[in-house]
């Protein structure tokens, strides 16, 4: 199936034989492939992971799929926002040309027992939140690069600890797509793109606002010298306290292990996860030793 935009073109391929057919033909053709994979509800960070697979390949296959194995809260799953007509034409705008939208069996046939596991770092943070997300996200992820056998998949920082598990396991298991990772995208006022962002009321939309300007605030910090992680962190909590937000995380941790650091001696990730009204936000930002 074709979709056309005013200026664009996208196969939509909804089985493994299509994507397979589609990825072919474009290498027949002696075009390079990158890939971007997506839950849909796509957004101006979607599109610059596009954009970016699209400036290094003639080919750039989208995959939308709200994968269910990494939703650990039902409900969740039920209100993730699906909006595929709109997903395929931003996609195709951005420069997409194969978007591959499976359905649940298709990813997952009869008989389906893998699980892939991607070690220690699946333990800190979002894996203790939030058992079983790691496993899925990643069984997910391994299932869809062999599949698509892209030259280069592109993933979004905000997701930091998601990214290092990815690239943990695709080092492990020798698949043979690059992976990158590209600087999250933010609205003018700071607050990370998400798909979960449609859910926020006016009212939440504001409170959100705590997770970035806690970060700015603790990356200033940071920059003024401080090495202390809880120094660091406090002036995070403060502005997720300012606004009352429930947090499960706001911490410093190592960027390789995702393990928690009391000193800011190396390349480290202040990571938060709080809950705002009924959505649950991530975000973090990269701090390194400020030069003394
Ligand atoms: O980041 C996401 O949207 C998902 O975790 C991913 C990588 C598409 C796997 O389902």
């Amino acid at each position: 199936m074709l979709v056309t935009t005013s200026t664009r073109r996208i196969t939509v391929a909804r089985t493994v034989s299509e994507l397979r057919a589609a990825v072919d033909a474009a290498r027949s053709a002696g075009r390079s492939v990158g890939f971007v994979p997506t839950m849909g509800a796509l957004h101006a960070g979607h599109a610059t992971l596009v954009r970016e697979a699209a400036r290094q390949h003639g080919t750039v296959v989208i995959s939308i799929f709200v994968n269910p194995t990494q939703f650990n809260d039902a409900g969740d799953l039920q209100n993730y926002p699906r909006t595929e007509q709109h997903d395929l034409l931003v996609a195709a705008e951005a420069g997409a040309t194969i978007a591959f939208v499976p359905s649940v069996d298709e990813v997952y046939p009869h008989g389906f027992a893998t699980v892939v596991s991607g070690g220690p770092i699946t333990e800190q943070l979002e894996g203790a939140h939030r058992p079983g997300h790691f496993d899925g996200m990643a069984t997910v992820v391994v299932r869809l690069l062999n599949l698509v056998r892209a030259d280069v998949a592109y993933f979004g920082r905000k997701d930091a600890q998601q990214l290092a598990v990815v690239e943990q396991v695709v080092r492990d298991l020798a698949i043979g797509t690059r992976i990158q990772g590209v600087e999250t995208v933010r609205e003018p006022d700071g607050l990370a793109m998400s798909s979960r962002n449609v859910r926020l009321s006016a009212d939440d939309r504001v409170r959100a606002l705590a997770l970035s300007r806690g970060l700015r605030a603790a990356q200033r910090v940071a920059d003024g010298g401080e090495h202390s992680a809880r120094t660091i962190e406090s002036a995070l909590r403060a502005e997720l306290d300012g606004a009352s937000l429930a947090t499960d995380y706001a911490t410093l941790v190592d960027a390789a292990t995702f393990r928690p650091v009391d000193v800011l001696d190396r390349d480290c990730v202040l990571a938060v996860a709080a809950t705002v009204g009924p959505v649950r936000l991530i975000d973090n930002v990269r701090l390194a030793p400020a030069a003394s």
